[in-house]
């Protein structure tokens, strides 16, 4: 345990019970739990925390639940290229430095996301358009990019998400993108090049989807290719980000023996390169779940509780981020075509209460094997 993390511990630990009362009216403080996620977790050496959106800064109960619950907080769209540099020159760090200042006024750890998200659809318009002409001119930018955004937070971010989802499932290629097209695979070992230069302190990860779903194969492979080699180039790669959003489907296929032993073959191998392993955006879509709530968070539940099971299994495992805490606020809901069921996927529900899905978090915390 790191100095940092003695101290975070010892912190949450006096909090105690205490917590903050929930101001949201409806919201009662008795219902606040006993011990925060943060606090259960930091006891086994894990660090959990949660996406914060830029509007979400403007919501003193919502703040209230992340300062009760989270030792830590990312970003949810503030820290991405979109964000900070939305047009040519168009420097906005607002959103980002009012997290960051949030972080810093309340004790809370930042951890960033992401610098590369090598997505043609989450990249800036302007720069999906851009022809860089030659690969230097690529790199130029890059790392002025990087340099930049990582610079300005380090030491304050202790982790960042280097580069996001660069790999097409389907085929395990590399995704097409103007960084790609001039740079071709170098493009990970520059970004991570440059994320070490700015930020030498912090972890960094591959942050991407694959997951234990069938159809996955073919993602996990390319994923265990780019981690070789990027450690046969010494590239500064920490751990693996796994982003956990998963989809309920059926608890019996969902988290079946065979999806497991397969689940497990990656992260051995992951962890047999010598990488950690950070959870980084767990959410449960039970967009397949039917009946009242109470049967539908039941499912959640028990599906997070081996699938939280599982993962902490690996000491490997350092970080726990949930996608956001609350259901009503959660990015999923943006897919809820007319007719379909409001979705559930985050530990607590839209008055801030606790939902069974937070208690199977805090009994995966308990349960979990002390690491170092
Ligand atoms: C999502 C945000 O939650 C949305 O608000 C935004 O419109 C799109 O991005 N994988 C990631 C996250 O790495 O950055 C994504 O966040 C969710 C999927």
């Amino acid at each position: 345990m790191t100095r940092l993390d003695r101290r975070r511990m010892l912190q949450l630990m006096a909090a105690g019970s205490a917590g903050l009362a929930l101001a949201r009216p409806g919201a009662r403080a008795a219902q606040a739990p006993e011990e925060s996620l943060a606090a259960l977790a930091a006891k086994r050496g894990l660090i959990f925390g949660s996406a914060v959106s830029t509007p979400q800064l403007d919501d003193p109960a919502y703040l209230g639940l992340v300062r009760q619950e989270c030792a830590a907080v990312v970003a949810e769209n503030a820290q991405k290229m979109y964000a900070i540099l939305p047009e040519p020159e168009a420097w906005d760090f607002g959103g980002a430095d009012a997290l960051a200042e949030f972080a810093a006024r309340n004790g809370l750890d930042l951890r960033g996301h992401a610098l590369l998200w090598n997505h043609p659809d989450y990249l800036p318009d302007w720069v999906m358009e851009t022809e860089f002409g030659t690969a230097a001119a690529a790199e130029d930018f890059l790392r002025g990019y990087i340099g930049r955004v990582a610079g300005r937070y380090a030491p304050q971010i202790y982790a960042w998400d280097v580069v996001n989802e660069t790999l097409d499932p389907e085929t395990g290629e590399l995704r097409d993108t103007p960084f790609t097209k001039a740079l071709g695979p170098q493009v990970i070992d520059i970004a991570f090049d440059a994320a070490k230069a700015a930020a030498p302190g912090a972890k960094l990860a591959y942050n991407d989807y694959m997951s234990w779903e069938d159809g996955h194969e073919t993602h996990r492979t390319a994923v265990l290719r780019l981690l070789e080699r990027l450690l046969a180039q010494d590239a500064p790669v920490t751990g693996l980000g796994i982003q956990g959003h998963a989809r309920w489907t059926d608890r019996e296929a969902e988290f079946s023996p065979a999806r497991q032993k397969a689940w497990r073959g990656f992260l051995d191998e992951v962890t047999g390169m010598g990488l950690d392993l950070y959870v980084t955006e767990l959410d449960v879509n039970d967009g397949d779940a039917t009946g009242p709530d109470a049967v539908r968070d039941a499912e959640i539940a028990a599906y997070t509780k081996d699938y939280l099971g599982l993962m902490l299994d690996y000491p490997q495992t350092k970080e726990v981020l949930t996608w956001g805490l609350a259901d009503h606020d959660s990015w999923i809901q943006a897919f809820v075509d007319e007719g379909e069921l409001v979705r559930r996927p985050l530990p607590f529900d839209d008055e801030y209460r606790p939902k069974p899905m937070r208690e199977a978090m805090a009994a995966a915390f308990r349960a979990a094997p002390q690491r170092s």
